[in-house]
């Protein structure tokens, strides 16, 4: 059964471009088993008429003019008791501003203001008009009177260019409200996922005592497994071998080589939500391991090592991603945004976590990191230098917020 099963979901509907695509949302969350009612403000009703939503919901659809030619019934006020959650889509900067004042001038925003159901506000307007303080205070008002917004995406906008202020797409917004449904509910917003990490640097043996890796300790990696885990997940960590204790409560699976964390993920990914790449794989493997230990070389000629590509364990399975929520990290010394940028794309990530592991106390190793979050349709964000755990929580927080959580 579906969390959305019977679930009673009032969608209001502000004037925008994109008020179209809340026909979309409905359909999906009706879909899922939700019912659905519509309350349109009236710049809402310019854009797109109320027939349309009664059509699509089976069900009246409250504007001012149902509202005034039914004066024995307080509409708006039955429509607000009746509501389990609240979605706001797409919410205007004037819708916006008017929830933050706790106007109620129609039927829309007094439906608003009169229920006690948990709202979700999916702002979207000019990238301008989405940066200009007077929005920003007013979000962060909302989100202090307890209502949850989703980011919006950045993209071609109306207006002809790019910018952040767009509609993130409606599949998108639904998996977003799932997830803050189930974190709602159960405290919990990796609720019943399964998250599948990597960790630590594989080591590609060149003779039975000697091998090449890398610096990863694997606290990067572990730090994501354990904070998935608390955030309610089901965790598998693959980990290349580390000094680290396992963690409790997560399914461990042990591996050295390259080609021994491609069999397990490979394994593993068709049961996986989210996929967590944070180990540092090696890119090279000796061509041929040596049967036993490699003499010292009589001559003084040094010694020439043939070494092979291994296969890139993130492209190959985002490749085949179906429903899967995919991260991948990058470890740069140099150009990061560039380079992290193309890992991005030609890896087809839903996530890239960019570190330059040349800066002080970043990436491998210590304790701390501070990392770039890129993706293709999302503004990027640049953390401070924090925990391991706290980028952890940023790069889990980020990944739902961008729709990880319900793609499945
Ligand atoms: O383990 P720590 O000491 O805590 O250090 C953390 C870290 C620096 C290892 C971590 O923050 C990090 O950056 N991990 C990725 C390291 C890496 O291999 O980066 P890359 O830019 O070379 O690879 C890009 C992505 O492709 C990575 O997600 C990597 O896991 C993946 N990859 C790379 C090669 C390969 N053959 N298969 C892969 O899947």
């Amino acid at each position: 059964m579906s969390i959305w099963t019977d679930r009673h979901v009032t969608v209001v509907v502000s004037g925008g471009i994109a008020s179209y695509k809340a026909l979309t949302v409905i359909r999906l969350l009706m879909h899922e088993g939700a019912q659905v009612r519509v309350a349109l403000t009236a710049h809402a009703t310019e854009f797109i008429t109320p027939l349309t939503f009664q059509t699509l919901t089976q069900q009246p659809v409250v504007t001012d003019e149902f509202t005034m030619t039914d004066p024995e019934h307080v509409v708006h006020v039955a429509l607000a008791d009746w509501t389990d959650v609240m979605l706001i889509v797409p919410a205007t900067a004037n819708l916006i501003a008017k929830m933050a004042t706790g106007l109620a001038d129609d039927a829309a925003t007094t439906t608003i203001l009169a229920t006690t159901a948990p709202k979700y506000v999916v702002p979207a307007m000019n990238s301008h008009m989405f940066a200009n303080p007077a929005t920003t205070r007013n979000l962060g008002q909302l989100v202090s009177d307890g209502m949850t917004v989703l980011d919006p995406a950045t993209g071609m906008l109306a207006e002809g260019y790019v910018g952040h202020g767009r509609l993130p797409e409606p599949p998108e917004i639904v998996a977003w409200l799932t997830s803050q449904l189930l974190a709602h509910e159960t405290g919990l917003p990796l609720h019943g996922q399964r998250v599948l990490v990597t960790a630590g640097g594989t080591r590609e043996m060149l003779d039975p005592v000697r091998y090449i890796s890398n610096r990863s300790s694997g606290k990067m990696g572990y730090a994501i497994a354990r904070v998935a885990r608390e955030m309610g997940a089901k965790v598998t960590l693959i980990s290349a071998q580390t000094a680290l204790p396992r963690p409790e409560g997560i399914t461990y699976i042990q591996v050295t080589t390259a080609a021994e964390m491609l069999s397990e993920v490979e394994q593993a990914f068709p049961t996986t939500d989210m996929l967590i790449m944070a180990a540092a794989v090696s890119d090279y493997r000796p061509a041929e391991m040596a049967a036993q230990k490699i003499k010292k070389q009589p001559n003084d000629h040094g010694l020439t090592l043939q070494l092979t590509e291994t296969t890139d364990i993130l492209k190959k399975l985002a490749g085949q991603k179906q429903a899967q929520f995919v991260i991948g990290f990058a470890a740069e010394t140099q150009q990061l945004l560039s380079n992290a940028t193309h890992k991005l794309t030609a890896k087809n990530l839903d996530l890239l976590v960019a570190n330059d592991v040349s800066a002080p106390g970043v990436g491998f190793n210590g304790d701390t990191n501070q990392v770039t979050l890129l993706s293709q349709h999302h503004a990027a964000v640049t953390t401070e230098l924090l925990s391991k755990e706290a980028i952890a929580q940023i790069v889990l927080e980020t990944a739902i917020a961008q729709g990880a959580v319900g793609k499945a």
